[in-house]
This record gives C-alpha cells, sequence and structure tokens, in this order.
C-alpha cells in the first residue's frame, strides 16, 4: 500500500469507489478541486522544480505527454507522498496506433474488420505504454470520416457509423480491459465530440454544420455506443458544431451526453479548445471560455489554463456553484480510483511486457496482413498478362524490379501519429524480399531504384535508373503512395491523387510493358483513376506501421491471401466528394440509364434533354471502389440470398441468409456484410446501412450458409422528433461481399 498518510485515515480499498471519492472530496479545498481539473503539459525527460512545486500543491490533475519512466515515477511520487493528499496524477499520451510496436493506421486497421484483431493490437498498445507510466490514452478517434482531404481521416474507422462503433468498442476494450486497475490497462477516450470529421472542405479544424438529425443518425451512433460500452473519457473537439464550438457546447455534453445517455464518465476537452472559444468568437476572453467550458460539462481542460486561472471568481461571483465543482472533481477522482492508482501509483516496468517483443511483432504483422486490400488483380487488357499477377511466384521469376521511395523506408511507413514509434523497429518491403530469397535460398535478382526521392518529388530525374531495373526484370512491384506526414491533424489535402511525380513515374515504368504490382502506403483513400489502367495489381496497404514489409511481402508472394475490405468509399474523381455509400436516394436517383456524360450530350442540345437525375456530367456517379469492396487469390460467389423471417414484429429478430462458395483454388476469408434499407419512414433514409458482418474462412471450393440474426432495435433511427424509433414497413436486405451489391430480398416489419 502506498497511502498518503493522510488519505489512510479515511480511506480504505476496499470502500465503494462513490464512498472513497466522497471523503477525499470533503477533505479538499478548493483550490485542490480546481487542481484536479487542469492537465498540463510536460514533456522534458525530467521533472523540472515549478511543475514538482505545482504537483505538490495539488495545482494539477493530470500531465500529459511525459513518458521517461523515472520522471513519470517521480511525479507520481511527489503527488502521492508530498502533496497533502497524495491524490495520483493521469499520464496522458495518445497511443493512437501503437507505442513503440506499431500497428496500421486505424482507417488500415479498420479495413480488416476484425474487431478481435483491433482489441489485441490496442492492448499490446496499453501494455507497452504502460511501462512508462501512461494511464490514459486519447484514443480510439471514432469521428465518421466521409471527406479524404481531412488529414486525420487516417486516425478513423471511417465512413460508417456501425463499423466505427464496433471497431470503436473493441479498440477501447483492449486499452481498459475488463477492469481499469489491472496491470497494463489504461483509460481510453472516445474522441472528438463530435461532428469533427465533417470540417469544410476537408479543411481541419475547419467549421460544422450538420442537421441534428444526420448528427444523430451518424455522428453521434458511435459515440453512444462507447459510452454505454463504457468508455472512461470523451474529449471534446475543436470544431465548431452548428454555430456552437464543442468545447463549449452545453447542448452535446450536458444534455445529450450526461442527460440522455447517462454517461458518468470523464470529459477532457481538446488541447486549448477551451481557450479557443474565444478564437472562434465564441466568447470574449478566458474568463468567459472557462465558463462555457465548464457549463459544458468539461470535467478537465487539456493544455490551456483557463480553469485553473479563472474558476475560483466564478465562484466567487456565483456564476458556478461548488456543487458544480464537486460533481465535476468527482468524475477525475472516480477514474483515479478505478485505474487503482491510489493502491499503485508507481510503475515497474518489470511486471510488463518488453516492448517491441516477437510476439508484439508478430501481431502487429498479422494486423497489417488483414489490413492491406487488394483493388485490382489481373492482366492489363490487351497486354502480357493472361493470369492474375498477384501472388507473384518465386518459381517463375528470375528477376525483380522494386521500385518507389516507401519500398525501404521504414519511417514513411509507420504513418501519422507515432509519437514513440521508431523506425528501428520497421521492416521494409525491401528487407523483407531480400530476407524472403534468403530464407528460400532462392536466385532471384533485385533491380531496385527510387524513382522519386519521396512522394513529393517533381523532378523526373530517378526516372531513367528506375525504368532500366524494371527493363532487366520479369516484373516490377512499385511501393508508392503519401508520406506520413501528409495525412494526420492539420495536414489536409487539396487533391487526394498520389503526389509529386508518381503517376508519371507509373506511366514511364508502364511503357517498359512489364507486369507491375502497385503497392499504396498512404493515410488515406487516393484517387488512381489516372493510373489504375497502367498497373496489373493494386494492393493498398495504407500505412501498415512497424511490420509493414514483411505482411505485404507475405501478400506479394501468396504465403498469406488478402482479406480486407475497404471502409471508405473510393472516389473516380475528387469532385466526387463526399461520396459514401450510405447515402440518402434524393428525389430523382441516378440510374446508369440516366447517368450522361457530357461527352455525349449534342451541341445546343435543349436544357432538358438530358437524365435529370442527380449526378455529375463529366464522371460516372458511381465510385471508382465502393465501401466493403476489396479482392482475394480465390474467388467466391452469393448465391441463395433468402429471408427467412419475411414478415418480423417489432422488438422481433430478422433472419436472413445466404450461401457463399469458395469457387477458386486457394483458401480464402471473406468478410461477408448485411446491409438493409428501409424504404418509407417518417425521415428519409439511407439507401443502404451496414447492419452486421463476419469473417468467413473457406476451403477451396467449400460451401457455406451464413446466417445472420439482427434484433429489430438494429433498425432503429433517429425522427423528426429526435426520438429513436422503428418504424413499421418494408425494407430491403442485402447480403454481399460489398455495399454496391444488387441483389436483396425484402421482408416486413409489423406492429405488434
Ligand atoms: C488532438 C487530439 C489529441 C490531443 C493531445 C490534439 O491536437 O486533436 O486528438 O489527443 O492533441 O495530443
Amino acid at each position: 500500500m502506498s497511502l498518503s498518510p493522510n488519505l489512510h485515515l479515511v480511506d480504505n480499498e476496499k470502500m465503494p469507489t462513490e464512498q472513497r471519492v466522497k471523503n477525499l472530496l470533503s477533505r479538499m479545498t478548493i483550490a485542490e478541486k480546481i487542481g484536479q481539473m487542469s492537465q498540463v503539459q510536460s514533456y522534458a525527460g525530467w521533472l523540472t522544480d515549478e511543475l514538482a512545486a505545482d504537483i505538490k500543491a495539488g495545482k494539477i490533475g493530470s500531465i500529459i505527454n511525459e513518458v521517461d519512466l523515472d520522471t513519470v515515477n517521480a511525479m507520481q511520487y511527489v503527488a502521492t507522498k508530498e502533496s497533502r493528499l497524495g491524490i495520483p496524477l493521469l499520464i496522458g499520451r495518445d497511443v493512437i496506433h501503437g507505442f513503440k510496436t506499431i500497428f496500421p493506421i486505424p482507417l488500415g486497421q479498420a479495413a480488416s474488420w476484425q474487431p478481435d484483431l483491433i482489441r489485441q493490437a490496442a492492448h499490446v498498445s496499453a501494455l507497452e505504454a504502460a511501462t512508462t507510466g501512461v494511464n490514459w490514452t486519447f484514443a480510439p478517434m471514432i469521428d465518421i470520416s466521409r471527406d479524404p482531404r481531412w488529414g486525420r481521416i487516417a486516425e478513423s474507422f471511417g465512413e460508417d457509423p456501425y463499423l466505427t462503433s464496433v471497431l470503436g468498442v473493441a479498440m477501447s476494450e483492449g486499452y481498459q480491459t475488463e477492469d481499469l486497475a489491472n496491470t497494463g490497462a489504461i483509460a481510453a477516450c472516445a474522441k472528438h465530440f463530435v461532428g469533427y470529421g465533417a470540417a469544410e472542405s476537408g479543411r481541419d479544424y475547419n467549421t460544422t454544420n450538420i442537421p441534428e438529425n444526420e448528427l444523430r443518425n451518424v455522428y453521434l451512433k458511435p459515440f453512444k455506443a462507447l459510452a454505454d460500452h463504457g468508455i472512461a473519457t470523451f474529449m471534446t473537439a475543436f470544431n465548431d458544431l452548428n454555430g456552437v464550438p464543442a468545447s463549449g457546447n452545453d447542448w452535446l455534453t450536458q444534455t445529450v451526453l450526461r442527460e440522455e445517455w447517462q454517461y458518468s464518465g470523464m470529459v477532457v476537452s481538446d488541447w486549448d479548445s477551451i481557450k479557443e472559444l474565444s478564437v472562434h468568437g465564441f466568447t470574449a476572453n478566458d474568463k468567459e471560455a472557462a465558463l462555457a467550458g465548464f457549463n459544458a460539462g468539461i470535467n478537465m481542460e487539456m493544455a490551456s489554463s483557463t480553469y485553473q486561472d479563472h474558476l475560483l471568481t466564478l465562484l466567487s461571483e456565483g456564476k458556478i456553484s461548488l456543487a458544480q465543482i464537486d460533481d465535476m472533481v468527482s468524475g477525475i477522482l472516480k477514474l483515479k480510483f478505478d485505474l487503482g492508482l491510489f493502491e499503485q501509483p508507481f510503475t515497474n516496468p518489470e511486471q510488463l511486457p518488453e516492448l517491441v517483443n516477437p510476439q508484439h511483432l508478430a501481431l502487429a504483422k498479422e494486423t497489417a496482413i488483414k489490413s492491406c486490400v487488394l483493388l485490382k488483380n489481373q492482366g492489363q487488357t490487351g497486354s502480357k498478362l493472361s493470369q492474375p499477377l498477384l501472388p507473384l511466384s518465386l518459381d517463375k521469376l528470375n528477376s525483380l524490379a522494386v521500385i518507389g521511395p516507401f519500398a525501404d523506408d521504414g519511417y514513411e511507413q509507420l504513418g501519422t501519429w507515432i509519437f514513440d514509434g521508431e523506425e528501428q523497429h520497421s521492416q521494409t518491403c525491401l528487407s523483407a524480399i531480400k530476407q524472403l530469397i534468403a530464407d528460400t535460398d532462392t536466385d532471384l535478382t533485385l533491380h531496385v531504384a527510387k524513382g522519386v526521392e519521396n512522394s513529393r518529388t517533381t523532378s523526373c530525374d530517378g526516372f531513367e535508373q528506375a525504368v532500366n531495373c524494371a527493363a532487366q526484370s520479369d516484373a516490377v512491384v512499385m511501393v508508392l503512395g503519401e508520406e506520413s506526414i501528409l495525412s494526420g491533424e492539420a495536414h489536409s489535402r487539396s487533391t487526394i491523387d498520389l503526389p509529386g511525380a508518381q503517376e508519371q513515374l507509373i506511366e514511364a515504368i508502364s511503357a517498359t510493358g512489364k507486369p507491375i504490382v502497385l503497392v499504396i502506403m498512404a493515410g488515406r483513400q487516393l484517387t488512381l483513376g489516372n493510373i489504375i489502367d497502367k498497373v496489373d495489381a493494386i494492393l493498398y496497404a495504407w500505412h501498415p506501421g512497424s511490420m509493414g514489409g514483411p505482411a505485404i511481402v507475405d501478400l506479394l508472394f501468396g504465403t498469406a491471401a488478402p482479406s480486407g475490405k475497404l471502409p471508405v468509399t473510393f472516389p473516380r474523381v475528387l469532385g466526387q466528394i463526399p461520396i459514401y455509400y450510405n447515402q440518402k436516394n434524393t428525389g430523382r436517383p441516378v440510374t446508369d440509364a440516366s447517368c450522361i456524360h457530357m461527352n455525349d450530350i449534342e451541341a445546343r442540345a435543349p436544357q432538358t434533354s438530358l437524365g435529370m437525375t442527380a449526378s455529375h456530367l463529366d464522371t460516372h456517379y458511381t465510385p471508382l471502389f465502393p465501401f466493403g469492396f476489396g479482392l482475394s487469390y480465390s474467388t467466391v460467389e452469393y448465391s441463395n440470398l433468402t429471408i427467412l423471417t419475411p414478415s418480423v414484429s417489432l422488438g422481433g429478430t430478422v433472419k436472413a441468409c445466404v450461401e457463399i462458395t469458395n469457387t477458386g483454388s486457394r483458401e480464402m476469408e471473406e468478410v461477408v456484410q448485411l446491409y438493409t434499407r428501409d424504404l418509407v419512414a417518417s425521415v428519409t433514409r439511407p439507401v443502404k446501412e451496414l447492419k452486421a458482418f463476419k469473417t468467413v474462412k473457406l476451403a477451396a471450393k467449400e460451401r457455406q450458409t451464413v446466417v445472420f440474426e439482427i434484433n429489430t432495435d438494429e433498425l432503429a433511427f433517429y425522427n423528426r422528433q429526435m426520438q429513436l424509433v422503428t418504424e413499421a414497413g418494408d425494407f430491403q436486405l442485402w447480403i454481399a461481399g460489398d455495399s454496391a451489391s444488387t441483389n436483396y430480398v425484402e421482408f416486413t416489419l409489423t406492429e405488434n
């Protein structure tokens, strides 16, 4: 036991937490209470005198960004042994997709559609972070992201509320485990509450305007799922939402989060976002900002110090009450008790697994394998290939060109938000190919060239060498994409094609006539229309993390087979954005027949000669690749889609099944997806909504019947009165390998 002598008198591990919180609160001064509500930054790697004095005086509730173990333990020592009441500190850090062992970016993890894997990856991340004393992370990021210009899409689980909810819960479970007091468990945080992903024009921090119905049916949905699951904390967003910045939005955090959802966890503001309420023009100064943040129910202020500086005055002026402060501080203390910090504030890394150990790396590799999406795998029209190019066969290749800036760049494959990740732990594609050659004792000659220095390089100086490499080889693997710095916070783009001279590089290599596999590492979906016909296969690897190289090489050479499916829609051209599968029908939905290209319109055509439907004149209305799409090395056929419950009463279970057959000659994994459409409702509903999914393993030629059961509550939505309702009526249902399927069955939902 390491309790402060003062606390010992009234506190006891065996008491109910509520009682412990009350006891402690009753002994705190107002200044100490306000201190608990402040999170300050420190990444010095040592404990400065000033900070030690503040901790000792009880002015600090949490530290963000200190990951030096000795420093963190020293801070906890001052907090628990030298401060009046011995209250331990929350130590926060962004552990977004790994600590030292880096997993694929969350968008890549989402492409696995494997909650179990995501749970395990988060758990490993927590174990590694906990070795430095971190006990709180700011993940999962569950912002619905429909705009790939927005750099933070990389951190998200993509465009779908259901997928994001399921994966968000899994990630939170991985961090928190079943008991926050477990060694190596850390508190998770649902962020950014809310609407941040809808930033106008995809520019980070930009204004968001989301009608309440859309907000509830789409953007709030994953947050509700995480609140119900019991995530320890929420973070309020930077953006203003419908005119009210999220970090001063009492309707969001009090009315919706606390009152409607009965969320009892702790809420933290995003970095400086309370102070920035005045920059938004929502408050006039720090004092008003503190009041707005406080009234919104934000327990703890991150980075800025408006609470520390003004809450006391606001209290003395009667603008806030002591009861409110007590309520806010209780949430913070409760978390500290739940984490077991009063019993064990110090970290002994020996109780935790070693960093970057072989098991962690194996999991990172497995996650990267499952995250890659095979977008294309065929011979070019009229070209040399009659067979799918992938998997490559070592037996059939004498030489291979490996081209591109990311083929051997351990840093760039890690992706955004890797504060603690280190290039030295990365294994690249080139090193993995060399390893494969050594392991198999093969005579494969490699010809290696970067082609371009990095993804933004506009010079073609390196082309000649790259073309020579290709010309001398039987096949080419190009590893291109975006550098990590082109996605993530404050790294939005106005175009989302392969930057720099990479498209020209592909053209130059394509002119050699050699078969080309394009591996893309990127933080978002890119527009690939200009190059898709110039390559024979495309493996989309996102930023795959530490073990990206071996994972990709296993896929390229067929040791593993791709099973990833897109968590986002790939547009044909930028102007289609936002394009997402679960859109509304409109009054004039476009069809193939009504979609007219402007090149097909006669000169001086009259206004009404067009299809008069919701399309663009200069591109097809469909995406390049739909949400849910992904190929494998085998082929799968869906047949006999059957609704087992053509009529279901409210509260009942919808049952449907489909047969899936592996028609190819390799074992495969297929993510089977169930979508529904509510045909008529009191508010318009999306043309399709993901409601369930399952990963099914199929041996070569194997056929399986896949059965889904969903409760009719899953069909609920918010109506015009913003009530969650399930309405009787007719529905369509699809079970398919992606969201573009046209084969559906129908069922009717009846009143009881
Ligand atoms: C980001 C958050 C992050 C915080 C702390 C902010 O800039 O928006 O997502 O958790 O910094 O690093």
